[in-house]
């Protein structure tokens, strides 16, 4: 075992006693009689002071033999004292090299050497060992986190459905098709289909956390090609609203969890996130129009709102209301998908909503049709073919209740909670336009 603690494991019951570190070279000092590594491992750094009186020659002799980022093994004596700088050392007794680094290095992982967005994820192993980087990920992890804690304690049951697919659902353009043996099919846009299809099984309330893919053309500061959706579906609502209330909930649960898990990180990032208060405003696609032709920008009546259009909303809630989470509901039925329910008294307007951040969306959803033939009638509306769909149709004809769901980004929900400007800064490796590798 190299190693028995990382760095911020190392507290002060362990003064005097013996540890194993290991990690990558931070950086080397060489005093002559007095020699110094910093070793960073996933937590921090670790300060390993070699005074020559007290170490082996060789073990003198191979320190200033280290280079920045090799990665090396160090077992020694843990040591408290206010002389170094992080309020301990370890005195070595022991330190072997495990893997060196060859120079130059692709990229400075100190950070003082800015690096192009595209270096950086050509390099993106190296780049993850800047802090402010690896905290990016910390945080996304304990965020997919709370929201399995969330689902879990509200009795949602985690599923998986198919990622490789025979029909379309959020529009035929941004599809991946691919050869499957002798048929074509798709790469998943969302699980939207098998997601309803579910509320038919008795499992009522499902969510699933996968992959979707969409063949955007365009190469934006939002946009993948490959993301993570967080997709949730329950039965037996009576409107939207509760779904909107759950996706609410959801979000300030996540955001929580992160102000309470990630202190470090979110320092690292000197970021200052706040819980958002509930309820979050909801404002119509009408009124959203009204107060966008106040703003000086008119979009006729039907058209979806542009990525403009919605930071000019975003700003006026900021400014007016001091909120940066509101829902954008009822949405023309014309601007929306064949699943969203209409308003029966008035069918042009849709049970629909999306969430914004900071003016932009991460969410989309709303109430679903349910009742079959009204359902095969909204497809025929948009131009498809209800014998596509057949193998989701039947789901409804033998019991189907009421239901609704949202898909939420979680690349888009992370980006605009940290206010981060690009999507790649929070998925691994992004797939986007020109991006297949790394
Ligand atoms: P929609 O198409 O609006 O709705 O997608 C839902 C959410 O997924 C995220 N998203 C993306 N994130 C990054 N890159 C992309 N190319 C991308 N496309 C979508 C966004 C968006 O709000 N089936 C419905 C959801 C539902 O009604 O349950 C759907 O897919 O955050």
């Amino acid at each position: 075992m190299y190693r028995t603690h990382y760095s911020s494991q190392i507290t002060e019951e362990l003064n005097g006693k013996k540890v194993k570190v290991a990690g990558w070279v931070n950086e080397v000092k060489d005093l002559g009689g007095i020699k110094f590594v910093w070793v960073k491992d996933r937590e921090g750094i670790v300060q390993v002071t070699a005074p020559k009186k007290k170490v082996s020659p060789e073990l003198f002799k191979l320190i200033p033999k280290l280079n920045t980022e090799d990665v090396i093994a160090v077992e020694g004596t843990v040591n408290f004292t206010p002389k170094a700088k992080l309020g301990f050392e370890i005195l070595p007794d022991r330190i072997e090299v495990l893997s060196k680094a060859k120079t130059p290095l692709p990229l400075d992982p100190t950070g003082k050497v800015k690096a192009e967005l595209d270096t950086r994820l050509d390099n993106r192993f190296m780049d993850l060992r800047k802090p402010e980087v690896m905290a990016i990920f910390k945080i996304r992890a304990s965020a997919f986190r709370a929201v399995r804690e969330f689902f879990h304690s509200e009795w949602f049951i985690e599923i998986h459905t198919p990622k490789i697919i025979a029909t379309a659902t959020e529009g035929g353009t941004e599809l991946f098709p691919m050869k499957y043996f002798e048929k074509d099919a798709f790469l998943a846009q969302s699980p939207q289909l098998y997601k309803q299809m579910m509320m038919a099984s008795g499992l009522d309330r499902v969510y699933e956390i996968a992959p979707i893919f969409r063949a955007e053309e365009h190469n934006t500061t939002r946009h993948l090609n490959e993301a993570w959706s967080i997709d949730a579906e329950m039965a037996f609502i009576e409107s939207e609203e509760e779904v909107m209330a759950l996706l609410e909930r959801l979000i300030k649960h996540t955001v929580k969890y992160v102000i309470e898990h990630n202190e470090k990180e979110l320092q690292i990032l000197d970021f200052e996130l706040e819980e958002p208060k509930l309820p979050f405003r909801r404002i119509s696609y009408t009124k959203a129009l009204e107060i966008l032709a106040d703003l000086g920008k008119e979009i006729p009546w039907g058209e979806d709102i542009d990525t403009e259009g919605e930071k000019m909303l975003g700003n006026y809630i900021k400014e007016n209301y001091n909120e940066d989470l509101y829902f954008l509901y009822q949405y023309p039925s014309e601007a929306k998908p064949f699943y969203i329910m209409k308003y029966d008294e008035k069918p042009e307007i849709s049970r629909s909503f999306d969430l914004e951040y900071r003016g932009v969306e991460i969410t989309s959803g709303g109430q679903r049709e349910h009742r079959v033939d009204v359902l095969v009638e909204q497809i025929r509306e948009k131009g498809l073919n209800p014998a596509n769909f057949e193998f989701y149709l039947k789901a409804f004809r033998y019991g189907m209740p009421p239901h609704g769901g949202f898909g939420l980004g979680a690349e888009r929900l992370i980006k605009q909670m940290l206010n981060l400007g690009n999507i790649r800064e929070v998925i691994l490796f992004p797939r986007d336009r020109k991006r297949l590798t790394p």
